[in-house]
């Protein structure tokens, strides 16, 4: 069977969506689609638009539907979706994910796997509490899950590693408080699409790209 190649990936703030999508585009030759590297992106850059952002991210709050839904329908029509996307981090608003319906319709793509990467909180708390990331090249670690070589120094670029702004504990409460008032319905939502497919979360790295890889190749279901 032919892979799957127009998807999303969901789960709560530290889940390990980043993580696994990195490895998913790798293995499908498809464009990662992150409204939250997007947007770190634009921070980092010093624009107008990052400083609005930021405004939000900070401080672990959603930013507005509006912003969000268009960035994203520009980055859906570059050429390189054509083949397929992953989205990471997008929809997490019901809005959101009724004005991806249309924006899907109107490029004929529609979903075909909405993977939700089940973790529980104490889990969550672990994960976003160790994660340190490169302010350089974005690539993300783990201080126990996933060591760089060398302490807090970046792998691919040598430079030294930092942790998200929105990883404090004030800020990681505002995001799961978010997360289960207006990103958890979506499960429901892509439930009842019936492209929902649950993927257990609290393996390691490894097993947890093996079941979505299973997936994906029209394995399990
Ligand atoms: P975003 O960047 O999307 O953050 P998030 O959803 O909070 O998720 P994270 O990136 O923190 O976690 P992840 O699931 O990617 O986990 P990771 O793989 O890094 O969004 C940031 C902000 O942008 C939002 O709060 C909001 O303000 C704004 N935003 C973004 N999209 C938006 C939207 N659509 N609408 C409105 N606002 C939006 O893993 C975490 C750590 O765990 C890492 O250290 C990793 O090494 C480790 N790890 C991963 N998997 C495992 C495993 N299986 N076992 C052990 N450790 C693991
Ligand atoms: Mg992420």
């Amino acid at each position: 069977m032919k892979n799957m190649t127009n998807l999303i990936i969901m789960g709560p703030p530290g889940a390990g969506k980043g993580t696994q999508s990195e490895r998913i585009v790798q293995a499908l030759n498809i464009p990662h689609i992150s409204t939250g590297d997007m947007f770190r992106e634009a921070i980092a850059s010093g624009s107008s638009f990052g400083l609005e952002v930021a405004r939000y991210i900070n401080q672990g709050m959603l930013v507005p539907d509006d912003v969000t839904i268009e960035i994203v329908r520009e980055r859906l029509s570059r050429p390189d979706c054509e083949h397929g996307y992953l989205l990471d981090g997008f929809p997490r608003t019901l809005p959101q994910a009724c004005a991806l319906e249309n924006l899907l319709k109107e490029i004929n793509r529609p979903i075909q796997c909405a993977l939700n990467i089940a973790v529980d909180k104490n889990a969550l708390i672990e994960r976003i509490s160790g994660r340190r990331v490169c302010p350089k090249c974005g690539a993300s670690y783990h201080i126990v899950f996933k060591k760089p070589n060398k302490e807090d120094i970046c792998d691919t670029c040598g430079s030294s590693l930092i942790q998200r702004k929105d990883d404090t504990p004030e800020s990681l409460k505002v995001r799961l408080d978010a997360y289960e008032n207006q990103t958890k319905p979506l499960i429901e939502f892509y439930e009842k699409n019936g492209v929902l497919v649950q993927i257990d979360g609290l393996q390691d790295i490894d097993k947890v790209f093996d079941d979505i890889l299973n997936v994906l190749k029209g394995e399990k279901r």
